[in-house]
């Protein structure tokens, strides 16, 4: 099998397994596609002057791929300081940036402040925190000088903000990737907005720019983000009576096509729904339409692939136990997700094979020490044995992003291949790496028997 133009037998000799592996061109043409199908919006919609696409980072914060989508001119979501520092890092300016999250801490907050970059809060709570750190940064303490002091960013005398509305809508999607349930989290309900509103337009430091949701993730079915769109549309033209919003962030969501049955709909198909809802909305200013997808740039655009360390055939099933677990890729485990597991010699003839393609069902699993470590089920496959690699595809987004060291497991080393080419953009970790920060105290130190090189492991 080929991928970016190289045989990934290859890659997993040379780079070892388990391997990620993400093809450039897939990310570039992702990103484009929206580019394409949002670039007419504000020519035919006279309510939009502007949109921004913010590539969520938290679906796969790999640096080398923030900086592809930062040559493609992409903005970024981000959830955290470190999402916030890798974004920057890797060349996206601040004013394409929105910090999101629903629990930002003193410091998160105060580094969005110095950064300029547009915070999107969600709840009082937070606003009232960030007021407090704004007038903190601005006026210095009387026993400091002020020129050790962080300041705000001098074209802004104050913080520019979005507020999440908890737009309540259901989707068709895993439970545990629906955001904007009654019941969520995340948000504030469309009731307490306007309260919210104007309590917040009390904090001087603080300018309401506008309103953000993001309703869930892999949504098949666009008639939703219509729905919520117009659901936001009418909170924006209520608040305009009052206040300058001249932003609304759609969030992101839309989903792909993981399995044979689900049919992927496209950034245009996303740019009608969204076109139909501003066309019935009557907003009182333009705004910017702001979108902020990550699993359609990044999901389709890398495999995953592991080797087959034991078959074990019982009465029951048959198991192919691989080298990469829910360490790796936690989706099947985490939400029954469906992930397509070829293997990596499928495109190989019989001969090469050295074995008659009969098929056999295999349940798929990992190396951890837990009964849910199964990356597949009832995988019909021709016949495995010890040493195979297999390929498991679409897994560019919330896979290493939400990969672990559960077991004491380093996590897996990545390579972008490009028209052929490849470069290593992920080093495997080693078990330096997992006890980097680990600190015994010098009074558990004493020796316990006589093994001198017991404590001398680096990698
Ligand atoms: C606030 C926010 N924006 C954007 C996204 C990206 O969603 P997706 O990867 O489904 O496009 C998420 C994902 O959870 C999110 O929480």
């Amino acid at each position: 099998m080929y991928f970016g133009g190289v045989d990934v037998e290859e890659l997993a000799d040379k780079y070892g397994t388990p391997l990620i592996v993400t093809d450039e061109n897939i990310v570039r043409e992702n990103y484009r596609a929206y580019v394409r199908a949002f670039s007419e919006f504000k020519d035919e919609i006279s309510s939009v002057y502007d949109v921004d696409i913010c590539y969520a980072v938290k679906a796969n914060g790999s640096i080398a791929i923030l900086r592809i989508l930062a040559q493609e001119g992409a903005g970024a979501d981000v959830v955290s300081g470190c999402e916030l520092k890798a974004a920057m890092l890797a060349g996206i300016p601040s004013d394409k940036i929105i910090f999101n999250g629903n629990a930002k801490t003193d410091d998160e907050l105060r580094l969005a402040v110095e950064t300029g970059v547009l915070l999107c809060l969600d709840s009082l709570d937070e606003a009232e925190a960030l007021s407090e750190i704004a007038h903190g940064l601005q006026l210095p303490s009387s026993d400091q000088p002020s020129s050790d002091q962080p300041s705000l960013p001098v074209e802004r005398e104050r913080v520019h903000v979005a507020v999440r509305v908890n737009p309540d809508i259901s989707v068709k999607t895993h439970p545990k990737i629906a955001t904007a349930l009654k019941n969520s989290k995340f948000g504030i309900p469309a009731a307490d907005i306007f309260n919210t509103f104007r309590r917040i337009s009390l904090m001087k430091l603080i300018k309401l720019r506008g309103i953000h949701c993001h309703i869930g993730s892999q949504i098949l079915d666009v008639s939703v983000f219509q729905e919520a769109a117009e659901k936001m549309l009418r909170i924006a033209s209520s608040l305009q009576r009052e206040y300058d919003i001249d932003f609304v962030d759609i969030g992101g969501g839309l989903g792909i096509k993981y399995s044979e049955d689900d049919v992927q709909p496209t950034p245009h198909d996303l740019a009608d729904a969204l076109k139909a809802a501003f066309r019935v909305a009557k907003l009182r200013r333009p705004v910017k339409l702001v979108l902020e997808p990550g699993r359609s740039i990044v999901g389709n655009a890398s495999i995953l692939l592991t080797k087959v360390q034991s078959v074990k055939r019982t009465a029951e099933r048959n198991f192919a136990a691989v080298d990469a677990g829910f360490n790796i890729l936690i989706r099947p485990a985490m939400y029954g997700a469906y992930h397509e597991i070829i293997p990596a010699s499928c495109m190989r003839t019989d001969a090469e094979n050295n074995r008659t393609d009969e098929f056999e069902e295999y349940t798929i699993v990992g190396p951890l020490c837990e009964s849910g470590d199964v990356l597949g089920e009832h995988r019909k496959l021709p016949r495995l044995k010890r040493g195979e690699i297999l390929v498991i595809m679409n897994v560019g987004a919330y896979g290493l992003s939400m990969s672990s060291q559960y077991n004491m497991r380093p996590r897996c080393a990545e390579v972008l291949v490009c028209n052929g080419k490849t470069e290593l953009i992920r080093e495997r970790e080693t078990f330096g790496d997992l006890i980097r920060h680990q600190i015994i105290p010098p009074r558990l130190l004493k020796k316990l028997h006589d093994c001198s090189t017991c404590m001398g492991f680096n990698d």
